[in-house]
C-alpha cells in the first residue's frame, strides 16, 4: 500500500483528498501546523473512512521534522496544499505570504529531493492567470497574477517546473483550481472558516445559520445575464478525486504538468444564492452593493485537458454544490458550533 504525505491535510480541500486517497487505498500522513484548521477534522476523517491517517503538527518550513517524517514513514508522493489563501492579508503581509507560501514550498521539495520521493501534486488557483483577456482560461494561457496570493501560487509552480527539469527523476502536476465549494456527503466535513468568511458559499452558509445577517453581493452591472460575476463553481469530492487521478497519472508519465480542475460551466452569484435557497429552505436576505476590488465579471475553466490525461471530469452540479454546503452547516449549527 502506497503512503502519501498530505501537507495542509486539515484543511478545507486537503482533509477531502485525505478521504478519496484513504477510501482509494492509499496510507495517509498529514503534516499541518493547525494555521486554519482544527484536529477534530481528523475524528470526522475516522467517521467517514474507520481510518485515521496518522497526523503530525508542525509546519513545512520545519526541516528537522519533514526530515524524521521522511525517515519514519516510506512516502511514494507528496501532495501539498499548506499554505495562506487570503488574497486581501497577502496584499498587507506580503512577507508572510511568500514566507509560508514560497519559501515553505522550497523546504519541503529540498527535503523531498533528499529522500528521493518522486512525485509531488500542487495546490494552484486560477489566480495566476490575472486578466488574460478571454474569459474561459487554457492551460497555455499567458499568466499574469495581479496580487500577492496569485503571485506565490505562480511562483511555485515555476520553481516546480525548474526542479522536474534539472531533477529528471522528479515528476510534478500542478492543478489549478476554480472555486472550491460544497462538503462530504456525510456533513462531516466542508469549509468554516475562522472569522468573517471572504468566500461566497462559507459566507451564505453562516447567514443560513442566522449567523450573520445579510449577504453583500458585490457588484451588479458586470457585462453578465444577470449583472453578477459569474464563476466556475467545483465541488470540492470531485476535486479531490482530481488529486487522485494525478497521482495516478504521474506513476505513468515523467516530467511536469499543469492542468486545470474545473466544471467549464459558470454560474452567477445570484445563481448560487437562488438555488442555495431551493435546496435548504432557508432565505438568504442580501444587497446588491458596489463591486469588490479586483474581482473580474467572469472566468471558467477549460477542463478538456484535465479529461484528456487526467481522465477527469466534475460529476456534481450546482444543485449537489448547494446541498452538500447545507448539510455541512445544518450540522455545525446542531452542534452549535
Ligand atoms: P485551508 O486553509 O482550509 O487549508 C490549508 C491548510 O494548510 C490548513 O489546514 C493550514 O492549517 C495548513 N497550513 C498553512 N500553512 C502551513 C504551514 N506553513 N505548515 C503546515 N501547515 C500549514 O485552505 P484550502 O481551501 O483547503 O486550500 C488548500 C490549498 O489550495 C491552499 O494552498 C490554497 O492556496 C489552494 N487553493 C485554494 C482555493 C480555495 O478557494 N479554497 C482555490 C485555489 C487554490
Ligand atoms: N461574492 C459576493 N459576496 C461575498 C463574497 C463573494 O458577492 O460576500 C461574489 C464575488 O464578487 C464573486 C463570487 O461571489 O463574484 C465568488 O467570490 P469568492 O470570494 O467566493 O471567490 P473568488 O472568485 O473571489 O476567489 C476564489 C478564491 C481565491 C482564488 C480564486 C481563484 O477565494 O482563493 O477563486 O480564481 F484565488
Amino acid at each position: 500500500m502506497k503512503t502519501i504525505l498530505v501537507t495542509g491535510g486539515a484543511g478545507y480541500i486537503g482533509s477531502h483528498t485525505v478521504v478519496a486517497l484513504q477510501d482509494g487505498g492509499y496510507q495517509v500522513v498529514i503534516l499541518d501546523n493547525l494555521c486554519n484548521s482544527k484536529l477534530v477534522v481528523l475524528n470526522s476523517i475516522q467517521k467517514i473512512c474507520s481510518k485515521t491517517p496518522v497526523f503530525y503538527q508542525g509546519d513545512i518550513r520545519d526541516r528537522t521534522l519533514l526530515s524524521k517524517i521522511f525517515n519514519n514513514h516510506s512516502i511514494s508522493g507528496v501532495i501539498h496544499f499548506a499554505g495562506l489563501k487570503a488574497v486581501g492579508e497577502s496584499q498587507s503581509q506580503p512577507l508572510k505570504y511568500y514566507d509560508n507560501n514560497v519559501a515553505g514550498s522550497i523546504t519541503l521539495l529540498e527535503e523531498i529531493l533528499k529522500a528521493k520521493v518522486d512525485t509531488f501534486v500542487f495546490s494552484s488557483s486560477a489566480t495566476v492567470y490575472g486578466e488574460p483577456g478571454a474569459s474561459q482560461y487554457q492551460e497555455d494561457m499567458p499568466t499574469a497574477p495581479i496580487n500577492v496570493y496569485g503571485r506565490t501560487k505562480l511562483m511555485v509552480e515555476e520553481i516546480l517546473g525548474d526542479s522536474a527539469k534539472a531533477n529528471p527523476g522528479l515528476k510534478v502536476a500542478c492543478l489549478r483550481y476554480f472555486n472550491p465549494v460544497g462538503a462530504h456527503s456525510s456533513g462531516l466535513i466542508g469549509e468554516n472558516p475562522v472569522g468573517t468568511p471572504n468566500n461566497l458559499m462559507p459566507y451564505i452558509g453562516q447567514i443560513a445559520l442566522g449567523i450573520l445577517p445579510r449577504l453583500k453581493v458585490f457588484g451588479s452591472d458586470y457585462p453578465t445575464p444577470d449583472g453578477t460575476g459569474l464563476r466556475d463553481y467545483i465541488h470540492v469530492d470531485d476535486l479531490a478525486i482530481g488529486h487522485v487521478l494525478a497521482l495516478d497519472y504521474l506513476e505513468r508519465n515523467p516530467g511536469a504538468i499543469t492542468v486545470n480542475l474545473g466544471t467549464g460551466k459558470p454560474y452567477s452569484v445570484l445563481e448560487m444564492i437562488a438555488t442555495f435557497e431551493k435546496v435548504s429552505g432557508k432565505k438568504i436576505p442580501y444587497d446588491l452593493v458596489e463591486r469588490r476590488s479586483g474581482d473580474l465579471a467572469e472566468y471558467y475553466a477549460n477542463s478538456g485537458l484535465a479529461k484528456a490525461v487526467l481522465g477527469w471530469q466534475a460529476k456534481h452540479g450546482i444543485e449537489r454544490m448547494c446541498e452538500d454546503t447545507w448539510r455541512f452547516y445544518s450540522q455545525l449549527g446542531a452542534q452549535g458550533s
